[in-house]
């Protein structure tokens, strides 16, 4: 699979067999993670790795919608940034989950991001602050998402080449 048509395969997967996530693949997939491109080369993200069911249980429920998924996933990576060592960490820890979005699709994986910065769960607290609480998260860590990995237990699409925005290049 070249670049071109890992990007149109790529979509986000929701459904995952019992199959795991080998120790190689994960090792990949956070490979391409750690070379991703970073402000001023800061790399300073964490990425914590989760694969226990009953950790993937609570994650799935630390926002109030959306993250329900990855009470299924194989594995699931939790994208954190230290806030304090740099003014884009969020563009740099964007990258990085989208950079482990296409790796894993490379090696035939489905997955899919879980937005945690700016969401609540359904008592209204801060999700960062019950990951931070699960995770044992030190304080100057922010969290943008967690991306949950597995095999994908359906098929979807490839991206619609004609339904492409190209009115949005100008
Ligand atoms: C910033 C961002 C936040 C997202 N948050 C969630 C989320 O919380 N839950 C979810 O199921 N999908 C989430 N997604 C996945 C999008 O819903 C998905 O990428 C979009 O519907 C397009 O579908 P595709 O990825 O299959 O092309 C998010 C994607 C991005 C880039």
């Amino acid at each position: 699979m070249d670049f071109k048509d890992i990007v149109q395969r790529r979509r986000s997967i929701r459904q995952f067999t019992d199959e795991p996530v080998t120790d190689d693949q994960l090792k990949t997939i956070l490979r391409a993670a750690l070379m991703a491109p970073t402000g001023h080369s800061k790399r300073a993200w964490q990425f914590f790795v989760v694969k226990d069911k009953e950790q993937l249980g609570i994650l799935s429920q630390c926002k109030e919608a959306g993250g329900e998924f990855l009470s299924k996933a194989a594995v699931a990576v939790v994208v954190a940034y230290d806030a304090e060592a740099s003014d884009v960490w969020i563009e740099d820890a964007a990258i990085a989950a989208v950079t482990m979005q296409y790796q894993a699709t490379e090696l035939g994986l489905g997955s899919c991001w879980s937005q945690i910065r700016c969401r609540k769960d359904n008592q209204g607290v801060d999700a960062t602050e019950n990951i931070r609480k699960q995770l044992g998260l030190e304080p100057q860590l922010q969290v943008l998402c967690i991306i949950g990995f597995g095999h994908p237990a359906i098929e979807r699409k490839l991206q619609d080449e004609s339904r492409l925005s190209w009115n949005a290049v100008r």
